[in-house]
């Protein structure tokens, strides 16, 4: 048996740097098994392992998660977005994108949709699994994945390769994928000022003290809407941003 202090630190770790509290018997098990299994235990100086960052990471993501946000950001923040007169491209976060079914999911409706937004628009995912970016780059996906999309996207936007659907490419968005730690400051010099930033179904791996941290964050780097899952934090989310309700949810506003 792994000593017990060790695991502990790892998990401290893990909370203080990327965020995830891992507080139960089953996750002190699987750190476990990863030392046992020779995992590396990091210095203080080194970054946290790859492999164990993915031990820890649950990337469930599908496209059309929470279709409704797609809907508001088509019907409403594009287009009040375009009458700012701004020649500037429309800049969109995916803070996590997991393996980009989020950020294409956009970038579908943007190409789909019959919005007639005379900017560019440019569309980053980020997350912290290397895993996932290099799947979110490569764009081919399960069936599982691609099931809450329409028939017709299906065929004008995928082509299906043995059981498998690989996302053509969408002219009207530029599109790109970085991995990085929403905790890390080097990261958001390179990413820059966000018009929209979907930030869902993160939140509820963290504690409160480091969602506010990540909200403080945002609020630098926004200069207009925020979206957060169902189930993320809105607790600290409205008291920094102002809501705007509709009868399917609320979304934030700078
Ligand atoms: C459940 S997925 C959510 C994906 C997508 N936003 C959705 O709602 O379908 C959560 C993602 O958060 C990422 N993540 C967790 N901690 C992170 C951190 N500190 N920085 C960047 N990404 C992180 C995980 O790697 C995982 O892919």
């Amino acid at each position: 048996m792994i000593n017990d202090e060790i695991i502990t630190s790892l998990l401290e770790r893990i909370q203080n740097e990327i965020g995830i509290v891992l507080s139960r018997q089953t996750d002190r098990d699987r750190i476990n098994r990863y030392l046992e299994n020779g995992g590396t235990i990091p210095r203080a100086s080194e970054l946290l392992p790859v492999s164990l960052i993915n031990l820890v990471t649950t990337n469930e993501t599908y496209f059309e998660r929470e279709a409704h946000h797609f809907d508001r950001l088509i019907k409403e923040i594009l287009p009040k977005l375009n009458e700012q007169g701004s020649t500037k491209p429309i800049r969109i976060l995916s803070a996590p994108c997991s393996s980009g079914e989020e950020s294409y999911s956009i970038a579908l409706r943007i190409s789909a949709s019959m919005v007639n937004i005379s900017r560019p628009i440019e569309i980053i995912g980020i997350d912290i699994s290397e895993e996932m970016i290099e799947k979110a780059r490569k764009g081919v996906y399960t069936s599982r994945s691609v099931h809450a999309l329409n028939q017709s996207i299906l065929e004008r936007y995928f082509v299906c390769e043995n059981g498998t659907y690989r996302i053509l490419p969408l002219p009207s968005v530029s599109i790109r994928f970085i991995a990085g730690n929403v905790f890390d400051p080097m990261l958001w010099k390179e990413l820059g000022e966000f018009d929209v930033i979907f930030s869902r179904n993160m939140m509820i791996y963290f504690d409160s003290t480091k969602n506010k941290e990540l909200l403080k964050r945002f609020q630098e780097h926004l200069r207009g809407y925020l979206i957060l899952g169902h189930a993320d934090d809105h607790l600290n989310a409205k008291e920094i941003f102002t809501p705007l309700r509709s009868e399917r949810g609320v979304i934030y506003h700078i």
